[in-house]
């Protein structure tokens, strides 16, 4: 039965009810759904609304619901109710009778709706701190599996500079980390309770809302009813959070595939995230990490479409915005899943070290040692460039590296180089001369790792104790 029949005399058509109804994908919202008219029930019991017999009833209905709710035994397919709100009204009706038809005095489903929301996205943002933490650990076990290999690091897709391979895993967890603390902020902002503020203008019951807020764990209530209930940047900031992590997560997946490619071999994917191909048989297809790479295009579409959905319309609710919903119900499940895939991705791969140490030392990656060498020597940096790039062009046309050169033959580029210069071109030392802060040397790196695991732990700590 619709909650608004009264002043109709024809019901719904069938394709209205298809464009209408959300009940398909507002059901994940069923405890939600549940915990917010709890706090109502008691809001409007301690306002006068129920008496005392009634608020009793309404709310142990309510709790067998609840109960029904998250052990997956309420029947939506069977349902003809258009959203989660009415399919608890009729449930609640059906179970206890009348008294179940006070529950909705003073409250709007716009007001409903944008609560039940707001603690949807909040229990999953939960989930995905917790699988942006996963990801992050993955990154750290495997820099600490391949702490001591070197492989090249590129501009360009050119190759630049040798870098540890903990330095690379180090960057994806900076960037995890600011997904991480995007996700929190966003939180903060979504921390206030719409409820109470009706269909637009605000109940006439005398609830009090900081109450509702505190029992539904916010902070405190929206402080405009009009905003309350036309507000959806919440969903909006969780998919610019899911895009903007998608991205980072499509950039590791793209490094990663190019260092798996035949072309590079840094390293090979074990079997259980990869496929075959059904007419190749030699093939070995990084599937997993493609499939990272290309969900993106959904999320960001999600992102962009709730934007263009959200623009232009006028205060207060339009049923617009029921749009909001499967999009970044998607979004919420790409991102997890990718972020899942991540871990079994970094647990199952395996670096062969003396390839990547073989590609870092080709490409002329210590040109740059050789100008600072010169540097050294007094020679102003701009001129030693030009001289380390005329040792590199004597080194081509020999087909060899730079230090495959004999003193004679650098000598034709400069006279100041010296026979220390083969310490200074060695791999390792050019490596671990990268010893800034955030540099690629051993030092930085050690305390790098050292300091993300700290981090870390202090993470899970901290998710023990609340989710213990
Ligand atoms: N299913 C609706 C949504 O998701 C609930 C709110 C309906 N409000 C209304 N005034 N029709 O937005």
């Amino acid at each position: 039965m619709a909650l608004w029949g009264g002043r109709f005399t024809q019901g719904s058509s069938q394709m209205f009810k298809q464009v209408n109804d959300s009940l398909p994908f507002d059901q994940v919202m069923a405890v939600e759904d549940i915990t917010g008219s709890i706090a109502w029930a008691n809001a409007i019991a301690k306002a006068g609304v129920l008496n005392e017999q009634e608020h009793v009833t309404l709310v142990d209905a309510l709790q067998k619901l609840l109960t029904q709710a998250q052990a997956g035994e309420l029947d939506f397919a069977a349902s003809q109710e258009e959203d989660i709100h009415s399919f608890m009204e009729a449930a609640l009706i059906d179970a206890i009778g009348d008294t179940a038809k006070k529950l909705h005095t003073g409250r709007s489903r716009n007001d409903q709706v944008a609560t039940d929301f707001r603690l949807w996205t909040q229990r999953h943002i939960n989930a995905l701190e917790s699988d942006l933490l996963n990801l992050i650990q993955a990154l750290l076990k495997s820099a600490s599996r391949f702490q001591s290999v070197i492989l090249p690091g590129y501009t360009h897709l050119q190759r630049a500079q040798p870098i540890r391979y903990p330095h690379w895993c180090l960057a994806y967890v900076e960037m995890l980390k600011r997904d991480l603390s995007r996700l929190r902020d966003a939180k903060i902002r979504m921390d206030q309770s719409p409820l109470g503020c009706g269909a637009l203008a605000g109940t006439t019951y005398p609830v009090d809302r900081q109450s509702i807020a505190d029992e539904l764990g916010f902070s405190a209530p929206c402080l405009n009813s009009l905003d309350a209930v036309s507000d959806r940047d919440f969903v909006l900031e969780l998919l610019f959070c899911a895009s903007t992590s998608m991205m980072h997560l499509s950039r590791m997946a793209e490094d990663l595939i190019f260092y798996n490619s035949g072309e590079a071999g840094f390293l090979k994917l074990s079997d259980n995230v990869t496929s075959g191909s059904s007419l190749m048989p030699q093939k070995k297809n990084p599937d997993a990490l493609e499939l990272m790479r290309g969900k993106c295009g959904r999320v960001f579409g999600h992102l962009q479409s709730l934007l263009v959905t959200m623009k232009g319309l006028p205060l207060a609710y339009n049923k617009d915005m029921q749009e909001d919903k499967e999009g970044a119900m998607d979004a919420v499940k790409q991102w997890h899943i990718c972020l899942s895939i991540g871990v079994e991705v970094l647990d199952g791969l395996a670096l062969n070290a003396e390839r990547c140490r073989q590609a870092a030392q080709q490409g002329y990656a210590n040109a740059t040692e050789l100008a600072d060498y010169l540097v050294d020597k007094n020679i102003p940096f701009r001129t030693a460039h030009d001289i380390a790039g005329k040792a590199v062009l004597l080194a081509l046309e020999n087909h060899c590296a730079i230090e495959d050169l004999s003193l004679a033959q650098l000598h034709t580029v400069s006279s100041d180089i010296e026979q220390d210069v083969y310490a200074i071109l060695a791999l390792d030392h050019l490596v671990d001369k990268r010893n800034v802060l955030g540099g690629t040397g051993a030092q930085p790196v050690n305390d790098a790792l050292f300091a993300a695991h700290e981090w870390l732990d202090g993470e899970l700590t901290r998710q023990g104790d609340v989710d213990g």
